[in-house]
C-alpha cells in the first residue's frame, strides 16, 4: 500500500529550478529543508554525463530524477523504469504516458539475456478495416481522424509497467509509483516546450472541455514555469498503487476512458470496457542482427524499427563511410539510399506479425541485405522507379499492397543502466502530440490507431498494416541495445515518428562505425531520407549540403528535425550519457 507518511515526508521532492541552477540559494535551502535528508541530498545532485554505477537518462529532468532516486534508494532498472514512465506523463504528457503505449527492451544482467516487451495499444475488438475511411471508401483527412475518440486505442504502458515491475522489480510497486503521485500533488514547473507545443496546438487542444481545462489558464496556454498540479493523475496512481493495474483496466478509470473515447463530440470511438479488460503485454524475441564487431537488437513486430534499422545498417555496411566524410554528400547518399529501399520493405511487409504473415527473418538475412546492397553502386541518387520492396524469403508469403499510414513525430525514449547491469532501452508514445487530445482521470490518450493504413487494400491486394480488431498499429519506434563481447555496450532510441528510424540507424553508424562519442554522434546534424525526399536539420551544417544532394538527383527540405536521443554507453571506465541537445532532458548517475 502507499506509504502515506512516506508521501508526505517527501513532499517537494523534486523542484525543476533547483535541478537546473535557476533558484538562489536561499531558497534552494528552503526547498530543501522541506523534504527528507535523503531526498534533500538528491536535489544537490547536478545533471551529469558520466557515472561509475548507475544512470538514468530522459527527455525531461524530473523524470530522470524520479528514476535516479529510486536507483539510490536501492532499486533497480526496471523499477527506475516505472518512476520515469509515470513522471514523463505528467510532466511531458504531450509525448508519452499511461493513455499510450511503449516497447520495452531489457537486458537482464542475471541471465545475461537480452528480451522484449511489447506495449503497444490495441485496436478495439469494434474496430473495422474501414474505421478511418468514410461513406465512399476514402480516407479520412488526417486530423479528421486522430482528434477524437475514433484513433484511441487500448493503451499498453500501466500493463507494461506493471507486469514487468512484478517479474524483475526489486522495490515494492507501491514504492515506484510514489514518486509521479507526489509529483502530480505538489506540482511541477511548465516546461519551455510544453508551453510551446500547447501554444502550436491550441485550437485542436481547446476542443476538448477537460484538456482545455488542464492545459490553458484564464484562456491561454499554460505559461512556463508555472506550478501545474494534477491531483486527477495523483489519485489515479494512488489507485494503481494501491489496487495495481486493474484500478486502471477494470472499475472507475476504465469506465472513464471508454465514456470518454465513445462520447467524443463529433469523432466517437468504439474502445469498450472488454478491450481494457483483456489487454496484455507480449515478451518478443528481440531482432539480433551483427553489425561491425557489434550486435544490435531492437523491437521486433508490431515495430518496423529494428528490423529497418537493421536493414540500413546491412545495406551500408559493404561500403567504406569514413568518418572524415560525415559531410560529403556521397556517404549521405548511401545512407539515405539504404534507407529509401528499408522504407520500400517497410512499406509492404512490415505490421503486426501476430496477424499478417511476415518475412521477419528474411527481410534481415545476410544473402538478401548482400543482393540489395549492390543497388547502391553508382554515384547518383536512385531514380524513384527503383526504389521497390524486395523478395525476402518467407515460410508463408503473401501478396501484399504498400501501404499508406501517416506518421508525425512524438514520443519519448529513455534509457537505464542500474548497478546490477541490468539495462532498460524503452520508446513510449501517445503518437501524436497530445495523442487524440481526449483527457480523462489526469492523463491523454493516444491517438495510436492513426499509426494503421487508413485505406485496406491496393490494386486488389490487402495492406499489411490496414486495421483489424485485436491488431496492433505498426511502430517505428526503435529502443536499442547494443552488445559488444556479450556484454551491453550501448542503449539508445529515440522519438519522431518514422524519422526515429534514420535518428537511431545514423547516430548508430557514428557511435559504432565512425566510433564518434556518444554525445557528438547526438549532437550531429541529422540528414533523413525515408520516401525520396532529403531532410535536412535547418540551422546546421546539413543545410550546406542542399545543393550537392540535389545534384545527386534528391529533392531536398530544410527543416527542424526533433530527435529525442538519450542514450547510455556503458565502457570499462563507465557509463556515459548522451543526451539530445533539441529537447529537455537531462542524465542523472553517480
Ligand atoms: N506512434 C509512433 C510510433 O509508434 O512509431
Amino acid at each position: 500500500m502507499l506509504d502515506w507518511n512516506r508521501f508526505f515526508s517527501l513532499r517537494s521532492l523534486v523542484c525543476l529550478s533547483v535541478l537546473l541552477g535557476t533558484v538562489s540559494v536561499a531558497s534552494s535551502q528552503e526547498a530543501a529543508d522541506s523534504v527528507a535528508p535523503e531526498a534533500a541530498t538528491s536535489l544537490q545532485q547536478a545533471p551529469v554525463t558520466s557515472a561509475k554505477e548507475f544512470m538514468v537518462v530522459a527527455a525531461n529532468p524530473y523524470a530522470s530524477m524520479a528514476g535516479f532516486e529510486i536507483l539510490k534508494a536501492g532499486g533497480n532498472a526496471i523499477d527506475a523504469m516505472v518512476a520515469v514512465q509515470l513522471t514523463l506523463g505528467l510532466v511531458e504528457p504531450q509525448s508519452s504516458g499511461i493513455g499510450g503505449g511503449a516497447f520495452l527492451m531489457y537486458y537482464d544482467a542475471v541471465a545475461g539475456e537480452i528480451t522484449s516487451y511489447d506495449g503497444r495499444e490495441t485496436a478495439p475488438m469494434a474496430a473495422t478495416p474501414t474505421l478511418f475511411q468514410n461513406d465512399d471508401g476514402e480516407p479520412l483527412k488526417f486530423w479528421d481522424a486522430v482528434v477524437g475518440g475514433r484513433s484511441v486505442g487500448t493503451p499498453g504502458t500501466m500493463r507494461l509497467i506493471h507486469d514487468t515491475h512484478a517479474k524483475y522489480g526489486k522495490l515494492p510497486w507501491a514504492r515506484v509509483v510514489e514518486p509521479a503521485a507526489i509529483l502530480a500533488q505538489e506540482g511541477f514547473e511548465v516546461s519551455p516546450r510544453l508551453n510551446q507545443l500547447i501554444t502550436r496546438d491550441k485550437d485542436r487542444l481547446s476542443r476538448f472541455k477537460s484538456t482545455q481545462d488542464y492545459f490553458f489558464l484564464e484562456g491561454k496556454p499554460l505559461p512556463v514555469g508555472h506550478v501545474l498540479k494534477n491531483p486527477a493523475y495523483a489519485q489515479t496512481l494512488i489507485e494503481v498503487a494501491n489496487f495495481g493495474p486493474d484500478a486502471f483496466y477494470k472499475g472507475k478509470v476504465a469506465e472513464d476512458i471508454v465514456k470518454t473515447v465513445q462520447t467524443a463530440e463529433g469523432n466517437p470511438g468504439v474502445l469498450a470496457l472488454n478491450d481494457l479488460a483483456n489487454y496484455h503485454v507480449i515478451q518478443r524475441d528481440p531482432v539480433c542482427t551483427s553489425y561491425e564487431e557489434y550486435e544490435v537488437c531492437g523491437m521486433g513486430p508490431p515495430s518496423s524499427g529494428a528490423l529497418t534499422v537493421a536493414q540500413i545498417l546491412g545495406l551500408t555496411e559493404p561500403y567504406d563511410l569514413e568518418s572524415d566524410a560525415a559531410k560529403a554528400a556521397q556517404t549521405w547518399r548511401v545512407i539515405g539510399d539504404a534507407s529509401r529501399l528499408a522504407f520500400a520493405d517497410r512499406g509492404r511487409y512490415m505490421a503486426d506479425s501476430d496477424y499478417v504473415p511476415m518475412p521477419t527473418k528474411g527481410l534481415v538475412s545476410e544473402d538478401y541485405l548482400d543482393e540489395r546492397s549492390v543497388f547502391l553502386e553508382g554515384q547518383t541518387a536512385l531514380p524513384q522507379s527503383e526504389v521497390v520492396p524486395g523478395t525476402p524469403t518467407w515460410d508463408h508469403a503473401m501478396m501484399l499492397a504498400d501501404d499508406e499510414s501517416i506518421e508525425l513525430p512524438s514520443t519519448s525514449h529513455f534509457s537505464i543502466v542500474d548497478a546490477e547491469g541490468n539495462v532498460v532501452s524503452m520508446t513510449t508514445t501517445i503518437e501524436n502530440g497530445f495523442g487524440s487530445r481526449l483527457m480523462t482521470n489526469g492523463f491523454l490518450l493516444n491517438n495510436e490507431l492513426t499509426d494503421f493504413s487508413f485505406r485496406t487494400h491496393k490494386n486488389g491486394n490487402p495492406i499489411a498494416n490496414r486495421v483489424e480488431p485485436g491488431k496492433r498499429p505498426r511502430s517505428s519506434m526503435a529502443p536499442t541495445i547494443v552488445m559488444k563481447d556479450g556484454k551491453p555496450f550501448l542503449a539508445i532510441g529515440s522519438p519522431g515518428g518514422s524519422r526515429i528510424i534514420g535518428y537511431v540507424a545514423t547516430t548508430l553508424i557514428a557511435v559504432l562505425d565512425w566510433e564518434m562519442g556518444l554525445q557528438e554522434a547526438i549532437d550531429m546534424p541529422h540528414l533523413v531520407n525515408r520516401f525520396g525526399t532529403y531532410d535536412l536539420e535547418k540551422g546546421t551544417w546539413a543545410e550546406e549540403l542542399e545543393a550537392p544532394l540535389q545534384e545527386l538527383g534528391y529533392k531536398t527540405n530544410i527543416r527542424d528535425l526533433n530527435s529525442g536521443l538519450h542514450g547510455i554507453m556503458i565502457t570499462p571506465e563507465g557509463l556515459i550519457a548522451g543526451v539530445d541537445p533539441r529537447r529537455e532532458g537531462a542524465a542523472f548517475g553517480q
